[in-house]
């Protein structure tokens, strides 16, 4: 176990956060690639099932390297449990079935990843949940939902595509008062540059997958709760067996290390790109939280310490085709890649609408901002020049 000092500061915490190093003192953290782990007597196995679940007995339910992984975000996230899971998906599944039954209630805001609303609205109305989704950008349209005693408050702030913001401030003291667990997809802000627990959010949920790899690597999803909370979720996880590969917990271990410093050059970068794209005649809208333009920029300056790096334009219609347009520049870029994932290292851009939105009907996409015109960039690790250079020659195209 690790005997680091106890007043480390995040950055820190990042790079030696969790560690437990074997009896071979290894700088890197070492991959413990086993499914099972071996007793010295039948009486030693009888303990290790009997104790309190601190001596590994089957990576199902926990392993050395998920281990550190889950300690070291534990640790920067501020909550005292994390369970780390196989994507960001599985642990939305697990952190809202582990938490609900049926006849319970769920409110959710509608700006939400797609696979995170079919959970809370499909999913949970399957299973006896009574779901109300609601325009989580209106502090009235809350207040409404949760004056009626509720189990749970899914939400995404700011969300996947068009970056709706959801006021925590106000949000989480309702939820709490009509009975409430928040549970907050943090993935779009980074564990970087949004702290929900500041706000008293009881769960916070990440797809792995995203920054935190920051490469593009592997797949992974973490839960972040107290005490209580873990206490509800550790049997869910154990018994339904989400849990993440030794070997991707590992990949995942190292991208904390560079974590904030790939957040923060990226939310640089976000913002010239951003201010470059708001500039040209070719743009109708860019929507990014480091952006005085957006909508919610009082509130989002309050919530997040920066933009972050991921940019949603509305390319102008030519001849009439928002669709066109927005391919034009999609298929003039040579650096950035069109890729429906984010939070990578390189820059990457995706259309909404025909991709990671494809099955939504037209009024749905409309409902979350979505046209044909959008484009999600996720700014990298690039020089932002290059980038500008990038999108301004799909862009120049259009307007002659
Ligand atoms: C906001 C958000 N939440 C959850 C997920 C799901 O994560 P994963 O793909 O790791 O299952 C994604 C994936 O794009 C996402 O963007």
């Amino acid at each position: 176990m690790s005997d680091l000092p106890d007043d480390l500061n995040p950055a820190t915490l990042l790079v030696h956060g969790g560690t437990r190093r074997s009896q071979f003192e290894e700088t890197s953290e070492a991959i413990y690639l086993t499914s099972g782990f071996v007793y010295g007597s039948a009486e030693a196995a009888e303990a290790a099932f009997v104790n309190d679940g601190s001596r590994f007995v089957y990576s199902r339910f926990r392993n050395p390297t998920v281990a550190m992984f889950e300690d070291r975000l534990a640790q920067y996230e501020g909550y005292p449990r994390c369970f780390a899971t196989a994507s960001g998906m599985a642990a939305v599944h697990a952190a809202v079935f582990g938490l609900l039954k049926a006849g319970d209630r769920l409110v959710a805001s509608r700006a939400l990843f797609g696979s995170c609303l079919y959970i809370v609205s499909d999913l949970a109305k399957r299973f006896g949940i009574e779901s109300v989704i609601i325009d989580g950008t209106k502090n009235e349209e809350w207040e409404k939902a949760l004056s009626v005693p509720t189990n749970l408050v899914f939400l995404e702030t700011p969300s996947n595509p068009c970056l709706e913001v959801v006021d925590l401030e106000h949000v989480v003291p309702l939820a709490h008062k009509a009975g409430a667990k928040v549970v907050v997809d943090n993935v779009f802000a980074t564990p970087v540059l949004q702290k929900p627990k500041k706000y008293g959010v009881d769960v916070v949920v990440y797809s792995a997958t995203k920054h935190i790899d920051g490469q593009g690597r592997c797949l992974g999803g973490a839960i972040l709760c107290d005490d209580e909370v873990a206490a509800t979720l550790a049997p869910f996880l154990r018994h339904t067996g989400p849990a993440l590969s030794p070997f991707n917990a590992w990949t995942l271990l190292k991208g904390l290390e560079t974590l904030e410093l790939r957040v923060k050059a990226q939310s640089a970068s976000a913002l010239k790109v951003a201010t470059f794209l708001e500039g040209h005649p070719a743009v109708e809208r860019v929507l990014y939280a480091g952006l005085e333009s957006h909508p919610q920029h009082a509130l989002l300056k309050r919530q997040m310490k920066a933009g972050s790096n991921l940019i949603c334009l509305h390319i102008k219609p030519v001849n009439g085709d928002a669709k066109q347009a927005a391919f034009t520049v999609l298929n003039n870029l040579r650096i950035a890649k069109i890729s429906n994932n984010l939070g990578d290292s390189k820059t990457l851009a995706t259309h909404p609408a025909t991709t990671t939105h494809q099955r939504l009907s037209v009024e749905e996409k409309a409902i979350l901002g979505i046209g044909p015109g959008t484009i999600r960039v996720s700014v990298g690790l690039e020089d932002a020049d290059d980038i500008i250079v990038d999108f301004k020659r799909g862009l120049d195209m259009l307007v002659g």
